[in-house]
C-alpha cells in the first residue's frame, strides 16, 4: 500500500494557487478522490495565521470559480486538511515550522508556484534544514529557463536534491483531457494509426489561438514572448503527441523516449532558411468580442516605448525522419486572435486517382479540437441525396462530442488529472529533462536565426488572425489556414 501523502505548496497566496491549484484540489475532494488522511501544507512568506489565510483564499476561489464555488459544508470538508506554514523562502532558519510539521512516515509531495529563481534556493534550505529526509517528490511550473543554458541551470539544481523518478515539472496542456485523448485516438483506433504518415497525410496545422491580452503581465511576457511562453512548451508538446512513434506502453519513460525523438528530428531554422519559415507579429489596438482593447504597447505595465516580443508566431517546421518525410507542420499561436482555440488539423492527400469528376476531389480532413467544444471532426465525403444530380458529391462531417458519454457534467481542468498523477506517483503526463533542453535547443536556434537576419515583428489587429504574411506563410505553398 502506497504511504500517505503530504501536499506542501510553496506560493500558497500567489495567484496561480487562488486560480488553478486550490480550485483543482476542490474539485477533486468534491469528487471524493483524496485520501482522507491526505495533509495540505500552504506556504507563504505572510506572518499569519490559517484563520487569516482561508477566507481570502476563499473569496479569491469564489470569484474564479463563480457557481462551481464550494458551499459552507464542502468548505469545511475541504479545509480540515489544511495548515498554514509561515516562510521566507530566502531565509534557512524560517523552515523549522515546516520541519515540524513535515513526518517522514509520509510522503512529501512539494509544489512550488513560486517564480523559477527560488526552485534552487528552496531546495537548497529544503535540504539543509533536513525537510528532504523522508520520500519526497517535487512538482515546479514553467518555465523551466529561458533558454538552453538556464534550462540546464535549473534542472541541474533540482538534480542535485531529486532523482528524475521525483521531478514532476508540469506543461498543463498534457494534463487537458483532450491531449490525453489523442493518445487514445492514435492508439487505440487501428485505422487512424495506418493512415498515419506521409503516404495519406499531406500536411498537419497546429493552432492555440487566445483572446486574451498580455493579462497584465508585461514585464515577464516582454522577456520570453509567444515563442518561449507558448512554442517551447505546449505546441512542442502537442506536436509530439502527434508526430512520435507508439510508444511500447503507457509507462512515463516510454512515452517521453519517443517524445524526445520528434523533438531531435525537428529540422533546425537555420539563417537561409527562417525568413521563409517563421512570421512573428505584436498586436496593435481593435476588437475583441466587440470591445475595444489596446495594442501591445499601450497595456498596463507597458515599460518601453517600443518593443520587439512577439505576441504572435507562425513557424512551418519538419520532422526529418521516414514517417514525415515532406509533411510540413504549420504552428500559430497569437494572443489577441479574434478565438480563443487549440485545434489540431490532419489535411490529408488528395484521391490518387479521381473518378467522379471536376470539383469531386474534397480532401479529407482530421480536427482535434482541444478547446473549445472539446470533440473530433472527420470530414468525409458523401454522395448527396439527389435523384436530380447523378452523382454529386459533398464534405460530411462524422462529429464526435467527447462531453456526450462523459461521466462528468464539466470538462476537469488539467489541474486536476495532474494532481491525481503526482499524489499517485505517475509522471507520464510531466515532461522530462530532456525533452525540455532538446526543445530549448531548437527555439535558441530559432530565435538567433530570427536575430541574425531581423525577422522583426509586424503588427497586427487586435481581433484579427495575425500578420498578413503569416497568411503568405502557408498560401505560398498552395494552402490555407484552417478556419
Ligand atoms: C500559459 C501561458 O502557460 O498558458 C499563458 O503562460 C497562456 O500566456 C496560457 O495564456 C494558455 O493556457 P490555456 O489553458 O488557457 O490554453
Amino acid at each position: 500500500m502506497m504511504a500517505a501523502v503530504d501536499l506542501i505548496i510553496f506560493g500558497a497566496s500567489g495567484d496561480l494557487s487562488a486560480r488553478k491549484l486550490f480550485p483543482a484540489l476542490f474539485q477533486l475532494e468534491r469528487l471524493s478522490l483524496l485520501e482522507a488522511d491526505l495533509r495540505i501544507a500552504a506556504v507563504a512568506r505572510t506572518e499569519q495565521g490559517l484563520d487569516d489565510f482561508l477566507p481570502v483564499l476563499r473569496e479569491k476561489m469564489a470569484s474564479y470559480m463563480g457557481d462551481d464555488a464550494p458551499d459552507e459544508d464542502e468548505w469545511a470538508r475541504f479545509t480540515q486538511r489544511f495548515s498554514y506554514v509561515s516562510v521566507n523562502f530566502a531565509e534557512p532558519k524560517e523552515y523549522a515550522g515546516l520541519r515540524d510539521w513535515l513526518d517522514d512516515s509520509r510522503i512529501s509531495l512539494f509544489y512550488f508556484a513560486t517564480p523559477p529563481s527560488l526552485f534552487a534556493p528552496i531546495c537548497e534550505h529544503l535540504s539543509t534544514t533536513n525537510c528532504l529526509a523522508g520520500d519526497c517528490r517535487i512538482v515546479v511550473e514553467k518555465p523551466i529557463g529561458e533558454n538552453l543554458t538556464s534550462s540546464i541551470q535549473v534542472n541541474e539544481a533540482l538534480a542535485r536534491y531529486f532523482n528524475e523518478q521525483s521531478i514532476y515539472r508540469i506543461d498543463h496542456y498534457l494534463g487537458k483531457e483532450t491531449v490525453q485523448n489523442l493518445l487514445v485516438l492514435r492508439f487505440a483506433n487501428r485505422f487512424i494509426n495506418s493512415q498515419w504518415d506521409n503516404t495519406c497525410i499531406d500536411h498537419i496545422q497546429i493552432t492555440v489561438g487566445e483572446m486574451v491580452g498580455i493579462e497584465g503581465r508585461w514585464s515577464y511576457y516582454d522577456n520570453v514572448g509567444q515563442l518561449r511562453d507558448m512554442v517551447q512548451n505546449h505546441l512542442m508538446q502537442l506536436m509530439c503527441l502527434v508526430a512520435m512513434e507508439p510508444p511500447n506502453s503507457l509507462e512515463a519513460e516510454s512515452i517521453r523516449d519517443e517524445k524526445v525523438k520528434i523533438v531531435r528530428a525537428l529540422r533546425r531554422i537555420d539563417e537561409r532558411s527562417v525568413a521563409e519559415h517563421v512570421v512573428r507579429g505584436q498586436y496593435a489596438d481593435g476588437w475583441i468580442a466587440g470591445a475595444a482593447v489596446p495594442g501591445y504597447l499601450n497595456e498596463e505595465g507597458c515599460e518601453h516605448e517600443s518593443s520587439d516580443t512577439e505576441t504572435y508566431i507562425a513557424i512551418k517546421a519538419h520532422v526529418d525522419n521516414w514517417r514525415w518525410s515532406g509533411v510540413p507542420f504549420y504552428l500559430r499561436t497569437g494572443k489577441r486572435l479574434p478565438e480563443k482555440v487549440t485545434e489540431i488539423v490532419i489535411h490529408y492527400k488528395d484521391l490518387p486517382h479521381n473518378i467522379f469528376g471536376d470539383g469531386a476531389n474534397i480532401p479529407n480532413k482530421l480536427v482535434i479540437r482541444l478547446q473549445p467544444n472539446e470533440g473530433i471532426e472527420l470530414s468525409m465525403v458523401s454522395k448527396k441525396q439527389s435523384l436530380k444530380e447523378r452523382m454529386s458529391l459533398q464534405g460530411y462531417p462524422l462529429d464526435l462530442d467527447f462531453r456526450e458519454g462523459s461521466d462528468m457534467d464539466r470538462i476537469p481542468d488539467a489541474y486536476e488529472r495532474l494532481f491525481l498523477d503526482a499524489i499517485n506517483g505517475d509522471q507520464s503526463l510531466f515532461v522530462g529533462r530532456e525533452e525540455i533542453e532538446e526543445s530549448w535547443r531548437w527555439i535558441d536556434q530559432l530565435v538567433a536565426s530570427c536575430q541574425k537576419q531581423g525577422v522583426k515583428v509586424r503588427p497586427y489587429h487586435a481581433g484579427s488572425w495575425g500578420p498578413a504574411k503569416a497568411e503568405i506563410l502557408i498560401e505560398k505553398d498552395f494552402r490555407s489556414w484552417h478556419v
